[in-house]
């Protein structure tokens, strides 16, 4: 047997002795009688700060709206679109918000009217926002990062979380 294979193999076997340990371990940690089942870890949980964009009074179809969210260093864009939407909030459905970088190298987009997308110069991914921010072409291997928005009874449009990572991010929301 080579070298290389030698010390593959032997990783193998502690490998497996190790995750049977595990399994042991946990065999016995669930069937001790009287001893209190260990709290489960909590779920990493990402809290959102909400934040006011704009009042629906101020917007138009088809007149992008240039905004920052979930802080200043993430541009994006609030549309209205015109008509109900996936995704859509306000009165008519048709309020929806976009990250403006690229998903794939971090390219800033442009709003087209004419297709409804926003588009990238970079190398040409265009994002439907009609439908949620798909991809419908290009070199981008993840969706549009969608702006998740609430509207109040006086017609003020928040931005309250953030549905697919931001470009370059880790997590989308930073730790303070
Ligand atoms: S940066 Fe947008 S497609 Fe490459």
């Amino acid at each position: 047997m080579r070298h290389c294979e030698r010390l593959v193999d032997s990783g193998r076997r502690a490998f497996f002795a190790r995750g049977a340990a595990v399994a042991a371990g946990a065999a016995v940690a669930t069937a001790l009688p009287g001893v209190p089942a260990r709290a489960e870890p909590p779920l990493a949980l990402l809290v959102y700060p909400p934040k006011r964009l704009a009042n629906v009074k101020s917007l138009q179809v088809d007149a992008p709206l240039v905004i920052a969210y979930p802080d200043d260093d993430s541009p994006g864009v609030l549309l209205k679109l015109g008509r109900p939407v996936e995704g859509g909030a306000g009165p008519d459905g048709d309020l929806v918000a976009f990250s403006t970088l690229c998903p794939h190298k971090g390219f800033p987009l442009f709003w087209r009217a004419d297709d409804r997308t926003l588009s990238c110069p970079g190398h040409y991914s265009r994002f439907d926002a009609e439908r949620a921010g798909q991809q419908i072409m290009g070199q981008a291997t993840q969706n549009l990062a969608q702006f998740r928005l609430r509207v109040d009874a006086g017609g003020d449009i928040y931005a309250v979380s953030v549905d697919e990572l931001i470009y370059g991010r880790l997590a989308n929301v930073r730790e303070s």
